[in-house]
C-alpha cells in the first residue's frame, strides 16, 4: 500500500534577507518566504504562481536546502530536513533535484553533455564503469527524447529545448522522488514551451514523480497542476484544491485575468493595471494587495488576513473573498 502521507510538509517557513542600504546605511530586512506552510503531496504536481520577486525561486531553494532557512520546518519523507548533518543532506540530495529556468548556465561550456550527465554520480561518489556510464548516458538521453548522438556535443551546440532536456535527464539521473521545476520553460518559444511540458508530464507518469511546479504564468500552471499555490510578497494568499477551482482571491483573479491577454506584452506588466506592488523591505500594516485590490475597504488597510482553509480544501487569505 502507497502511503498517503505528503512528500513534503512544509510549516511556518520563513526566510529573511538582510542587505545594506548604502556603504553606510542601516541593514534592510526583508521577508522573502513568510510563514509559509504547505504539503507537497506524492505522484501530484503541485503549482506555485506569482509575479516576480514573490519569492517562488526562494522556497525552491529552501525546500532542496540549497538555501538555510531563518525559521520554520520541512519534513521530506518523514524526514526533518533542517535538522540532516551535510553528509546525510548530500545522501536526501539523490531523492529531490531541480530543473533550472535557464539550463545553458547550469551546463558547464567546456564539457560535453554525457560528462554533463555523469557529474550527479561523480558529486555523489558513485563509481560507474565505463560500460555502465555508457548504458547511464544511452537510457537518459531516451527518457528525454533526444539522439545519443549528441553525447559527444557542448552544450552551447544544442537549442534551448534540447538544453533543457538535458537539464531534466541531469535531474533525473539519480531516480529522485521530489522535482523542483523552477520556471523550466519560461526560456522557451511557445511551441517547445509545449513539447517540454508534454515530456515532463509523460515523465511523471511514467516514474511515479512528485513535482513542485514554479511559474509566473497562471494559464501553464493551471494546465499542469492538481493543486496551485498563489504567493505574493512571500506569501501564500491562496491554494487552490484543484487546476479548475474559481479564484477566490482578488489577486488570484488578476493574475488570471492577466494570464489570458491576448497580447503578450499585457501578460506580465500587471502592475501598471492595477497599482503598484509596495516594497517588501517595507510592507503595509494591512492587506499587502490592498494598493492594487480593486475590491479593497476600509478594514484591508488596518489588518491583516490570515489564510483560512475551507473544508474542500481551498485556502485563502481575503477578507472579501470573491467566492
Ligand atoms: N540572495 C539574496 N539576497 C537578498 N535578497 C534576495 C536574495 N535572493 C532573493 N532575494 C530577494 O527575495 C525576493 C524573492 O526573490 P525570488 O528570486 O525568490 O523571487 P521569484 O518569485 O523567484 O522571482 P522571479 O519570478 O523573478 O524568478 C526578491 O525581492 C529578491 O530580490
Ligand atoms: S483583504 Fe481586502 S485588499 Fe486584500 S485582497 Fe482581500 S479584498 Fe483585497
Ligand atoms: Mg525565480
Amino acid at each position: 500500500m502507497p502511503s498517503l502521507s505528503p512528500l513534503v510538509t512544509i510549516r511556518d517557513l520563513n526566510k529573511i534577507f538582510e542587505s545594506r542600504k548604502g556603504l553606510f546605511g542601516e541593514p534592510r530586512r526583508m521577508t522573502a518566504v513568510n510563514q509559509v506552510s504547505l504539503d507537497i503531496p506524492r505522484g501530484q504536481v503541485t503549482g506555485v504562481v506569482g509575479e516576480s520577486g514573490c519569492g517562488k525561486s526562494t522556497l525552491a531553494r529552501l525546500v532542496l536546502r540549497l538555501l538555510e532557512a531563518t525559521s520554520g520546518s520541512i519534513s521530506f519523507d518523514g524526514v526533518d530536513l533542517l535538522k540532516q548533518s551535510h553528509g546525510a543532506m548530500r545522501l536526501l540530495r539523490r531523492r529531490m533535484q531541480m530543473v533550472f529556468q535557464d539550463p545553458y548556465s547550469s551546463l558547464d561550456p567546456r564539457y560535453t553533455i554525457a560528462d554533463a550527465l555523469l557529474e550527479p554520480f561523480k558529486v555523489q561518489g558513485i563509481r560507474l564503469t565505463t560500460a555502465e556510464a555508457r548504458q547511464k548516458v544511452e537510457a537518459l538521453f531516451a527518457m528525454v527524447g533526444l539522439d545519443a548522438r549528441f553525447a559527444q556535443n557542448h552544450p552551447h551546440q544544442l537549442s534551448g529545448g534540447q538544453r533543457q532536456r538535458i537539464g531534466i535527464a541531469r535531474a533525473l539521473a539519480l531516480e529522485p522522488d521530489l522535482m523542483v521545476l523552477d520556471e523550466p520553460t519560461a526560456s522557451l518559444d511557445v511551441s517547445i514551451q509545449a513539447q517540454i511540458v508534454t515530456l515532463l508530464e509523460k515523465l511523471k507518469h511514467e516514474l511515479g514523480l512528485t513535482y513542485l511546479f514554479i511559474s509566473h504564468d497562471l494559464n501553464l500552471v493551471r494546465y499542469f497542476s492538481d493543486r496551485i499555490v498563489v504567493m505574493y510578497l512571500g506569501r501564500i494568499v491562496e491554494i487552490l484544491p484543484d487546476a479548475k477551482a474559481a479564484p477566490r482571491h482578488p489577486y488570484t483573479q488578476t493574475l488570471l485575468d492577466s494570464t489570458f491577454a491576448p497580447d503578450p506584452t499585457q501578460r506580465r506588466d500587471i502592475s501598471r493595471l492595477t497599482g503598484e506592488i509596495p516594497s517588501p523591505y517595507n510592507l503595509p500594516q494591512g492587506c499587502a494587495f490592498a494598493a492594487r485590490c480593486r475590491h479593497a475597504r476600509p478594514d484591508c488597510l488596518s489588518r491583516r488576513p490570515v489564510l483560512e482553509t475551507r473544508s474542500d480544501g481551498h485556502a485563502v487569505a481575503c477578507f472579501h473573498p470573491l467566492t
